[in-house]
């Protein structure tokens, strides 16, 4: 996979003449962007017809954990937009994940992504709901329930990559938030890391936002990711 095609920025904006801007002074530099539920809810879908009329890719990131019938709605609601990502919560159980796979095979180009443990929780916060493994055992133990309901991929942070990689096999999706360029500070990621380390350890596609959005210069920031990429490229 070349470069460009990893990279996914996420619209962090809560309005939609912010996104506009970056959409446009990033141009051909990024093919793919992370609508979340604040751009979402404050802008609307017409910011996605847009972006997918443009030839972007969109990762609709909606975290869906309701019932069943719900999840299957919300996905289908993505799959018409025309989205390439959506995620669903694994916490939810497997009835939540497959329905939400089931509701996708509509649309050719929908991937369905699994949620495992967010990366702000810790083991502590997993027992304090009544969850006695740590985080990186009910990670591992969600991507397999995930993978077993049809996911086409999980979320995870760079520092799992790994370990996903080697439970999931060679052909699942591994998207990673939490990246930040070398030497950048890591701001408020729990387990961070580079593109490379990102992509080294097996991820297919990373996740950058404010590294990219609040640059001075945005697409010298991709440019920078790009480098890094390359040198992952080069060396995996
Ligand atoms: O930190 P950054 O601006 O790069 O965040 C980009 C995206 O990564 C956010 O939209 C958020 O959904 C995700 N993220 C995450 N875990 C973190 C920090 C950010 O999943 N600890």
């Amino acid at each position: 996979m070349e470069p460009t095609s990893r990279v996914i920025v996420a619209l962090d904006f809560d309005n939609r003449r912010a996104a506009d801007e970056i959409i446009d002074r990033l141009g051909d530099e990024c093919r793919f962007y992370k609508v979340g539920l604040e751009l979402l809810t404050a802008a609307g879908p017409d910011l996605i017809k847009h972006l997918v009329a443009k030839g972007k890719e969109v990762f609709l990131d909606l975290k869906l954990f309701e019932i069943p019938n719900s999840v299957a709605g919300a996905v289908r609601a993505a799959g018409a937009l025309g989205v390439s990502m959506v995620t669903v919560h694994s916490m939810g159980g497997t009835d939540i994940v497959a329905a939400a796979v089931a509701a996708a095979r509509d649309f050719p180009r929908l991937r369905v992504l699994a949620l495992t443990v967010v990366t702000s929780m810790t083991t502590s916060d997993l027992t304090d709901i009544g969850i006695n493994a740590s985080t990186d055992v009910q990670e591992r133990r969600l991507a397999r329930l995930a993978q077993h309901a049809g996911c086409h991929g999980v979320i995870a942070s760079p520092q799992e990559a790994a370990p996903l990689r080697a439970a999931l096999g060679p052909s699942a999706l591994i998207v990673t938030p939490g990246v930040a360029l070398p030497g950048e500070s890591p701001g408020d990621h729990a387990r961070p890391g580079t593109p490379h380390a990102a992509v080294a350890s097996g991820a297919s596609h990373i996740v950058l936002g404010r590294t990219i959005t609040r640059a001075a210069d945005p697409v010298a920031a991709m440019q920078l990711v790009r480098a890094d990429l390359g040198r992952a490229c080069r060396t995996s």
